[in-house]
């Protein structure tokens, strides 16, 4: 799918859809009456009977029948101008890419929120083309020709600005935003991939592939290693599959030579069962997702450089396939993490924060002035805060701050957890330094202060994810399945970082 910027006015594009967003009570615009009376009042008509008055997720679809060079004419309800956010501009062409989808209407034309801001251009351009192209993501390559959901995607998509609006920004905007939304969409191809193809040894390829494409630095630590360097925590977990554990290490050196990088962590387990203590049939399939944070970080890593983010930055996803077998841990082993820290296994579901344990302490090597951990860590996380949100916790409130504007701006919200000392009593073990469980009650939090144990020698913030990597029903602009949450958060949060320096 093309997407390309036009300056014709709206109500002169030849488009197979006219897609036309409006804030609440924005029909006097003068666009709008000027379309009311081609349409020969259709418009005024619509608001009386209540069926469209610019309300936040209203959709009405006409049929101007040849009194407008559009072929239909879709308007899209954005609510309340002044409680506006980019969000609410992305969902709703979020939504208006799905009915110009499944009405295979080949072609379409979006303008930008009508009498909007001038200064917003920027911004809401960013958050259509967001909307758009995110929503036209389609995991269909194991589909046949004939049933591929990719083909009833339109051609082309346009996206009309007005006269006075510059080009060339929008152009440079446009250009970034495509190149970010191809991250996210590298993320939601490798958490979507079924867990017979995605071994730890494609997601190594994946992310080298990621590298060859762009000016990326990888490098794969092998199960040898692994076992001479002493990651005796991720061992642990890999010891049940076949499948080799690797870790993946990326970097992108934007920034300065001497300067600190910031490191990202990401969880790839690329299943998880359970191991020993298996998980329940039931759902247990979209447990290929729990590499989501591995995927967010490769994408991370790949958008960081395509945008050319001026900053360093390494990517580190261990990556391991949690299975039971005859050679598999069992609950009760003790594992002597690459900290020296020793570790009682209570539940080998607990995987996660084992091998993000020694991820954490081999991010010390690069001296990072902070480091961000991404997993889809706790089923406790979608008890607490469902799909809405991206738990956070660290030890660092102006760090933890960062990460939550950037949630508010990129729409991929967080909710800050509490990380009192209190919390690590339920962790304490009798027979070594930690113990991978502490019970029902504030599952998210202990799993965070485990992980505590492991960053203390520098800022860190850590993601729960397990809520928001995958989503089982459609939403504006995500198709379910995996999300690629994280990209666009990480993106933002960068950006912001990098404009402060
Ligand atoms: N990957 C799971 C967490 C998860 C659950 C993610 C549901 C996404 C959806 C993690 O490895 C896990 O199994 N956690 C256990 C921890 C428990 C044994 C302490 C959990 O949440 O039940
Ligand atoms: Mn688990
Ligand atoms: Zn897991």
């Amino acid at each position: 799918m093309e997407i390309k910027i036009s300056k014709t006015p709206p109500l002169r594009t030849k488009t197979a859809c006219l897609v036309i967003s409006v804030y609440e009570k924005g029909l006097s615009d003068p666009l709008l009456k000027e379309l009311d009376q081609k349409l020969a009042g259709l418009l005024q008509q619509a608001k009386r009977h209540g069926e469209f008055t610019g309300k936040d997720g209203e959709q009405i679809l006409f049929q101007p029948a040849g009194h407008l060079p559009a072929k239909r004419v879709l308007l899209i309800g954005l609510g309340s101008k002044a409680e506006s956010t980019p969000e609410k501009v992305r969902q709703a062409a979020g939504s208006a890419m799905q009915q110009v989808t499944e009405k295979k209407m080949g072609q379409a034309a979006f303008t930008l929120p009508l009498g909007a801001k001038d200064s917003d251009c920027v911004a809401h351009l960013q958050a259509t083309a967001e909307g758009i192209l995110l929503a036209s993501y389609r995991y269909d390559r194991f589909l046949g020709e004939e049933a591929r959901d990719s083909r009833k995607l339109p051609k082309s998509v346009s996206l009309l600005i007005n006269s006075d609006h510059d080009k060339q920004d929008c152009e440079s905007a446009l250009a970034r935003t495509q190149k970010i939304c191809r991250a996210v969409m590298l993320a939601r191809d490798l958490v979507n991939a079924p867990g017979n193809v995605k071994s730890p040894a494609y997601l190594a390829e994946q992310a080298r592939a990621a590298a060859d494409e762009s000016s990326l630095q990888c490098k794969i630590l092998g199960q040898e290693e692994l076992i001479k360097e002493g990651f005796g925590a991720l061992l642990g977990v890999a010891q049940g599959s076949v499948r080799e554990p690797l870790l993946i290490v990326l970097e992108h050196r934007g920034g300065n030579k001497d300067e600190a990088p910031i490191a990202l962590v990401g969880k790839g387990v690329v299943f998880d069962a359970g191991g020993i203590s298996l998980k329940p049939a039931d759902k247990m399939d979209e447990m290929k997702m729990d590499m989501a944070g591995g995927a967010a970080v490769i994408g991370t890593m790949l958008a960081a450089a395509l945008l050319e983010i001026p900053v360093n930055l390494v990517g580190i996803v261990p990556a391991v396939e949690n299975l039971p077998s005859g050679t598999a841990y069992r609950p009760g082993d003790i594992l002597t993490s690459l900290s020296g820290q020793t570790i009682e296994v209570l539940n080998t579901d607990a995987e996660g924060r084992l091998i993000l344990a020694d991820a954490l302490t081999y991010a010390k090597r690069y001296e990072p002035k902070l480091v961000i951990d991404l997993a889809t860590l706790t089923g406790a996380c979608i008890i607490a805060l469902g799909h809405h949100a991206t738990a956070v916790l660290g030890n660092d409130q102006k760090l933890v701050q960062s990460l939550l504007n950037a949630g508010d701006e990129s729409g991929e919200r967080l909710w800050q957890l509490p990380l009192w000392d209190d919390y690590d009593q339920q962790i304490k073990s009798d027979v070594a330094d930690v113990k991978n469980t502490g019970g029902r009650p504030a599952g998210t939090i202990t799993a965070a202060a485990f992980l505590k144990k492991f960053a203390k020698d520098y800022r860190w913030a850590h993601l729960d994810i397990a809520g928001t990597a995958w989503r089982d029903q459609n939403q504006p602009y995500i198709p379910k399945g995996g999300t690629g949450i994280g990209v666009r958060l990480l993106v933002a949060f960068l950006q912001k970082l990098a404009s402060e320096q």
